[in-house]
């Protein structure tokens, strides 16, 4: 309070003291929007910063009224001293604007608080930096909060206790850290029905897992193991197979890369799975956001473009030191940005150069190089369109050892007539149609087949098949040819069962 006289409600306001009631803002601070695998994510951020080389997540969900569940993150990076641990339990550390060392993921002085107790009431921190050293272990409880105010505990909560005397951490000659979170009230996966519940969980887990995957890539990618339950979690790199298009800096800190992804007839339908991400191929098109090689935005045009099924092969990098997270307004749950204005103009050119070379090779149904006539794998897929690039035109060829393309040749009494419809058809390419309208002239062979065109189709295939017995494959290998080549390769699920 001001010792002046003054009580006007200007003076009041600038010198007297409102503190927030402690247990009020916690509330609200656990409520900032994490989910599990967004809070998970913040706690790996913590490990990975401390140099960690492997990081031990444990989910166990509530199961009962006796058993309220519990979340541990277990790492064996540097560990804390006590000092270090107080600092670390104090919410806000030293505030956003200390400056941090290059690859720190960290930089409200937060997560570990607000992560942690989005999940649960209690958060229990035990830590070694030394070997042979004492375990620090300080906790905060909400329930305590809500009595006492900032008052943080020493030891363990009662329910933590298990998850730490399971940790390595109960070797003395171990360094690093276990959170764990106890009484996990926002983790319910209950359920009237058992059954339920065990989906619940598994659908937790693997949401858990793949966004951690998603995110981590590139340290589990350098070796950082990170483990849930006793799963190790699988990198997703987006931009695998991805060519690349074009690489700039924006002002020294920042760089963009453009990817454009392959088109699905150059891919295997596991590799086309693997790329549509844990989100799906609309939500990963765009700008992905990378913030010290950790990915903070898996996708999205950042409010420039709409998504377009056509451009969903468009993956454009940005690549921020932590240096610059000010400027580019990242959030505390380190799950968007704001970009300055400034890199608007480009971010936009780039994208829309980015968005016109994917949707050139989206709606492509060709090879992109011309392959050598004299095919070299047989199982190789196989496009009927090769794409012969000139100086200063894009020439479209029919691939002639396509099994449609020997068929229709083995058919034809005189070789030299099928060159010569072959020739005619590449002429006649409507190439000016398919240039105005792509998506409506080239998606056809990916729509849904009807009745009749099943059967047509089928009719080739079994025809395709035949002469490729002819040549000398046999049932098997003609069949796989046959199936790993367009349109066939669209509908192997349809033909599949018919052909032998
Ligand atoms: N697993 C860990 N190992 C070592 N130090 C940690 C760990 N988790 C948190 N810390 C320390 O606690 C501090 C506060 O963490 P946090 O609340 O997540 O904020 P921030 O990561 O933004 O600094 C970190 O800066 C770090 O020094
Ligand atoms: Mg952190």
């Amino acid at each position: 309070m001001s010792s002046t006289q003054d009580t006007s409600p200007r003076s009041r306001s600038l010198a007297s003291e409102n503190p927030p009631h402690p247990f009020a803002l916690v509330a609200a601070m656990r409520s900032m929007g994490y989910s599990p695998p967004t809070a998970l994510a913040d706690l790996v951020d913590n490990s990975i910063t401390a140099a960690a080389r492997k990081v031990a997540i444990r989910v166990s969900p509530p199961r009962g009224t006796s058993d309220s569940g519990f979340v541990s993150i277990e790492d064996d990076g540097k560990g804390m001293p006590s000092d270090k641990l107080f600092e670390a339990m104090r919410w806000g550390g030293n505030g956003p604007d200390r400056s941090r060392q290059a690859q720190d993921l960290g930089r409200f002085g937060l997560g570990l608080k607000t992560a942690s107790l989005s999940m649960g009431r209690v958060l229990t921190v035990a830590t070694r930096h030394e070997r042979g050293a004492k375990l620090c272990v300080l906790r905060w409880d909400l329930a305590h909060v809500e009595k006492s105010g900032w008052e943080i505990l020493e030891g363990p909560d009662v329910h933590a206790v298990p998850a730490i005397e399971a940790s390595s951490l109960s070797d003395p000659q171990r360094c690093g850290t276990i959170v764990v979170i106890t009484q996990l009230d926002r983790l319910s996966i209950r359920s009237g029905h058992q059954a339920h519940a065990e989906r619940n969980e598994a659908a937790l887990f693997r949401k858990i897992a793949s966004h951690l995957g998603m995110v981590f890539h590139c340290f589990i990618a350098d070796g950082v193991e990170i483990k849930l339950g006793s799963t190790v979690v699988v990198p997703w790199d987006p931009f695998e197979g991805a060519d690349l298009k074009d690489q700039e800096r924006l002002g020294e800190k920042v760089a963009v890369t453009s990817f454009v992804l392959p088109h699905h007839s150059r891919i295997t339908r596991e590799q086309d799975g693997r790329l549509s991400g844990p989100l799906g191929w609309p939500a990963h098109q765009g700008f992905l956001v990378y913030r010290e090689r950790r990915l903070i935005v898996p996708g999205g045009w950042l409010r420039l473009f709409s998504p377009e099924e056509a451009c969903r092969l468009a993956r454009i990098r940005i690549d921020l030191p932590n240096s610059v997270d000010d400027g580019w307004g990242l959030n505390v749950m380190k799950s968007s940005v704001v970009p300055p204005s400034w890199v608007m103009a480009d971010l936009q050119r780039i994208g829309e150069a980015t968005r016109r070379q994917a949707r050139a090779v989206f709606n492509f149904r060709g090879e992109r190089q011309a392959p050598s006539e004299a095919v070299e794998d047989p199982l190789a897929p196989r496009a009927f369109w090769n794409q012969i690039p000139t100086e200063d035109s894009i020439r479209f060829r029919i691939n002639r050892a396509h099994p449609i393309v020997q068929t229709l040749k083995q058919s034809l009494r005189e070789p030299g007539a099928a060159e010569q419809f072959l020739k005619t058809f590449e002429r006649l390419l409507p190439l000016d149609a398919i240039l105005q309208d792509p998506k409506r002239t080239t998606n056809g062979a990916v729509t849904e087949l009807q009745r009749d065109d099943l059967r047509d189709i089928l009719t080739l295939a079994k025809k395709a098949i035949c002469v490729l017995r002819a040549q000398g494959h046999d049932q098997a290998t003609a069949e796989r040819i046959v199936l790993c080549a367009e349109p066939f390769a669209f509908h192997r699920a349809d033909l599949e069962p018919h052909l032998s």
